[in-house]
């Protein structure tokens, strides 16, 4: 009885491990097709660093005191409207910074911020970020591609990292955001850290 059954089973598995087979070459002839075709998406990210600390230093441009040799920022204009704006809603601040590893103005420079921020509530300050980090000196570099939310009353302000280049290729995250010190003096002047929790 064993053996029969046994050798039934083999019999009837036959077609079916034929079928499996074929259904296998089919699948793999898909796959190199879509290798061809670039679609395959089973490559493995090389790891970056996990963690990654910066600061951003900007210094506004202000046309009452015209630092025109002293900016590495500067308002749009604000939108043309007949009704009071206190929170400048609707304007655009576009900024190439330096970064450094420290704090201070003069720590070591890391490379350089690009991006902007828009101002984005009617009812407080808050600081839309998208900009790029150029990290061009260092242990690491590349780019590190920040978006989010800067709520200035908010002592600690959470952004993602969307994306990498170089040494930060393809990495997924979150920044964290502090101000560090403002000077409101004209042209005002203040510095960010951003500190960084990488995923690759
Ligand atoms: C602002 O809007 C008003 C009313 O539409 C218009 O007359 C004026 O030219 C606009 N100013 C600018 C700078 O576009
Ligand atoms: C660096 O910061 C100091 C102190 O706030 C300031 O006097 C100096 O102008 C800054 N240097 C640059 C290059 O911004
Ligand atoms: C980063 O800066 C370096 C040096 O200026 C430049 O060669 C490179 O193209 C920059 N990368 C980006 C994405 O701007």
């Amino acid at each position: 009885m064993t053996s029969l059954r046994a050798s039934s089973s083999v019999r009837f598995s036959l077609p079916l491990f034929a079928a499996a087979v074929a259904f296998y070459s089919a699948c793999l002839v898909s796959m190199s097709d879509a290798r061809k075709q670039g679609s395959c998406n089973n490559k493995v990210l090389p790891c970056g660093p996990p963690s990654f600390t910066f600061y951003l230093h900007n210094t506004v441009y202000n046309p009452a005191v015209d630092n025109k040799d002293n900016f590495n920022s500067i308002y749009g204009l604000p939108p043309n409207i007949s009704f009071p704006n206190p929170y400048t809603f609707g304007v655009m601040n576009t900024f190439e910074e330096p970064i450094t590893s420290g704090p201070s103005n003069t720590s070591a420079p890391l490379g350089k911020a690009q991006g902007f921020y828009l101002l984005n509530s009617f009812n407080e300050y808050t600081l839309f970020h998208v900009f790029t980090a150029n990290i061009t000196e260092g242990d690491y570099k590349g780019t590190i591609a920040i978006f989010g939310q800067v709520r200035e009353v908010d002592p600690v302000r959470y952004l993602t990292v969307i994306g990498g280049t170089g040494a930060f290729l393809g990495a997924r995250g979150l920044a964290k955001n502090r101000l560090i010190d403002i000077d409101h003096a004209p042209p005002a002047k203040w510095t960010m850290s951003f500190e960084l929790d990488l995923y690759y």
